[in-house]
């Protein structure tokens, strides 16, 4: 590929002669490009990076545990891990609109990320995996997407946190982006991952967030990714998640009644995220993921496949 060759070479040196010896802070998803970008920089400057990783509580199961394990054990990368679970799960308390919980979500963001970041008051830099699509979005005179989803990702710095861009990423494409990870050793399994949004779970839990319905949710999701990867089915999906809908159905367990949620399976495929349609996965892993889930996941009682295209619906449910 003649754009990547020499590209990890060349923007290492890069970042080296910008930074110099000055700190530079990053903040770490766990998503592929945050973790390509991070990598990459640390490659550069080691210790120099400080990874800065949110656990808005909202994330997928073990998400911060496996981030820890990855960038902290195995790149032995400075990551300050901030659990803020139940300061997201206050601010959520009320609050069912999809729109609502977006702001409050990235708002809440910002102001932890931005407490944070005070710790490591002497840095220069601060760090972003953007990416050349990225750049073009926020160009963009407000796109249907801006418009209809507020996106917390693609923001700016706090106005008060005088810090300079650090953005190694911006000339590149996803899939250039994924060769770089791979190149500097990153599982191929982390750097093919699916996107995942900004928000979280918290747009995927329909209806008021609550920490029960959080966990539900978690395991519902885990089982699902699971079973995509053992059956192969995971890199021919471009998203799959499961939705936890506010809807409760009788089930009947052994000689018990159960009264209890409903979940979504959705899985799409797509070349751009603006137009998709569902995948047409198999009916036997369907059965499969689906008699997993109520048999393993409590509170979960019926399982459902979501069948509608984007447009007119929308990839995620909120
Ligand atoms: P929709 O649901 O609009 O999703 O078809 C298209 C893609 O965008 C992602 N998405 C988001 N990403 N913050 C994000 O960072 C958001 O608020 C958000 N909403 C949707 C979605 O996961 C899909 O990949």
């Amino acid at each position: 590929n003649w754009k990547l060759s020499g590209y990890i070479e060349r923007t290492v040196a890069e970042i080296k002669e910008k930074v110099g010896n000055e700190k530079v802070i990053l903040g770490l998803s766990g998503g592929v490009d945050s973790s390509v970008a991070a990598v990459l920089i640390h490659k550069a400057i080691g210790d120099q990076l400080q990874c800065i990783f949110v656990d808005t509580g909202l994330l997928r199961k073990d998400e911060g545990k496996k981030v820890m394990e990855q960038y902290g054990n195995h790149f032995h990368m400075n990551i300050d891990m901030v659990d803020a679970s139940e300061r997201f799960l206050s601010k959520l308390k009320g609050i069912s609109d999809p729109e609502e919980k977006r702001k409050t979500i990235g708002k809440e963001f910002v102001a932890v990320f931005d407490e944070e970041s005070h710790k490591f008051e002497g840095a220069k830099f601060l760090a972003q995996g953007t990416i050349y699509p990225d750049v073009i979005e926020s160009q963009s005179v407000k796109g249907p997407s801006a418009v209809i989803k507020s996106h917390h990702n693609v923001g700016g710095l706090p106005e008060e946190m005088k810090l300079q861009l650090l953005e190694p990423l911006r000339e590149l494409f996803k899939d250039e982006v994924r060769k770089v990870g791979e190149e500097l050793g990153i599982p191929h399994h982390l750097v093919y991952r699916h996107p995942f949004p900004g928000p979280g779970l918290g747009i995927r839990i329909l209806g008021e967030v609550s920490e029960e319905k959080v966990k539900i949710l978690q395991e519902g999701d885990d089982i699902f990714i699971q079973e995509l990867y053992k059956n192969n089915l995971y890199e021919k999906v471009s998203q799959a998640f499961v939705v936890l809908l506010p809807v409760k159905s009788v089930g009947v367990m052994g000689d018990e009644r159960t009264y209890e949620y409903t979940a979504v399976v959705r899985s799409a495929n797509t070349i751009d995220f603006m137009t998709a349609e569902f995948s047409k996965l198999p009916w036997e892993f369907l059965e499969k993921v689906s008699n997993r889930i109520i048999n393993e996941v409590r509170g979960i009682n019926r399982v459902t496949y979501d069948i509608s295209s984007k447009p007119p619906a929308t990839i995620e449910w909120e």
